[in-house]
């Protein structure tokens, strides 16, 4: 062989070994470290997330892959399977529905995946290893709050609105909220214009997961922005003006917070309204500029991610992951680290969205 002839077929061949070795860390069929799995593409938040993702695993040394459940439990569990199929050793799931999820996770177990519930928790199984949750209590207390804190008078009618009974973070908002706003409702600031489950509840401080059940069955917005809509113009047709005037909106998150506003502004009826979110969704940010939206929960899903792939690594790197609290799933208690929100309205969108990078200001109009 000439040199000639041996310098091709060893620059061939290290173009065959550098393909190879691209293909095993680069996802495709081969092996994958970190599996996650999220509810869906077509709520802005998680889109949020799935960035904040591949910007996160660009900084580690292990591979990992993104499946999305598009709000269906069964494809959840086989967006679960496939995972296992690559041989994943952590798998980070946002479920779809909180007890449905619990036999993805279960087949996971049996794999010795390591387990983290993410953003929602996974219920009544034992097999979760650890949970990365912003305070979802914090969230419904700081939205009702903000209620509390803007609403004038006494009388002012109050509409409840809620996440999905199949989300247990549906019950920790609604939780946050009431501890604030009962004693409200009990003193007379606000009466409740679209509840008589509420309404029955009204002088109990501490409700039953029983008790929120039948409220939220009542108030449920599925999260979803059309059942939101078409809820809130049901409550506006069943009232008289004299819940009408100047209301106040507990809205559970940006989505459902903009359609419900979009029917209340529309009504001559309604005079002013104030209403709440959660998100800092791009939409709600402008919503907020243009006096649409009153406010919004921050939950910077950058920490989430970090707090997320830190404990995945660690869990790769043979380390014991650190928490800060736990949280009961029914089953077992399960081993948390959890995040702080931020309260955000026209007055500081500026410092914490802007400033902090966490949007670019050409995104939106009206910013001072
Ligand atoms: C999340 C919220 C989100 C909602 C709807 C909740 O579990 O915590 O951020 O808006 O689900 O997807």
């Amino acid at each position: 062989m000439s040199k000639k002839t041996k310098a091709i077929f060893l620059s061939i061949f290290l173009m065959m070994f550098t393909l190879i070795a691209a293909g095993c860390t680069e996802g495709g069929s081969s092996e994958v470290n970190v599996g996650i799995v999220l509810p869906t593409k077509d709520e802005p938040r998680w889109v949020q997330d799935e960035q904040r993702f591949k910007d996160a695993i660009a900084d580690t040394k292990y591979t990992s892959e993104i499946l999305f459940s598009q709000g269906s439990s069964a494809k959840e569990k086989e967006n679960v399977e496939t995972l296992i199929n690559k041989g994943i050793d952590v798998l980070i799931i946002c479920p779809q529905d909180g007890d449905a999820a619990a036999a993805a996770v279960e087949a996971a177990k049996k794999e010795g995946i390591t387990v983290i519930s993410y953003d929602r928790l996974i219920t009544n199984t034992d097999a979760v290893d650890y949970y990365v949750t912003f305070d979802s209590l914090a969230v419904g207390a700081a939205q009702a709050q903000y209620l509390v804190d803007n609403a004038q008078g006494s009388d002012v009618p109050l509409y409840l609105y809620a996440g999905a009974a199949t989300d247990n973070n549906a019950f920790l908002f609604f939780e946050g909220a009431w501890k604030v706003l009962q004693p409200k409702i009990a003193d007379g600031t606000f009466k409740i214009a679209n509840s008589s489950e509420a309404e029955a509840l009204k002088d109990t401080a501490d409700l039953s997961r029983d008790q929120q059940s039948k409220i939220i069955g009542q108030i449920t917005t599925n999260w979803d922005a059309n059942d939101a809509k078409n809820k809130a113009q049901t409550h506006l047709t069943a009232v008289s003006d004299d819940s009408k005037g100047d209301v106040a909106i507990l809205a559970p998150n940006d989505g459902t917070a903009r359609s419900i506003a979009d029917v209340f502004g529309s009504d001559s009826a309604v005079s002013s309204f104030l209403v709440t979110g959660q998100d800092a969704e791009k939409a709600s940010i402008q919503y907020i500029l243009d006096s649409k939206q009153s406010m919004t929960v921050f939950k910077d899903v950058r920490t989430l991610v970090k707090d997320a792939m830190g404990m995945a690594v660690e869990v790769l790197d043979d380390k014991t992951p650190e928490t800060t609290g736990s949280y009961d799933n029914g089953e077992i208690e399960v081993k948390a680290k959890q995040t702080d929100v931020i309260v955000v309205d026209k007055a500081n969108v500026k410092k914490e969205l802007i400033d902090s990078e966490y949007y670019e200001a050409d995104e939106f109009t009206g910013l001072e």
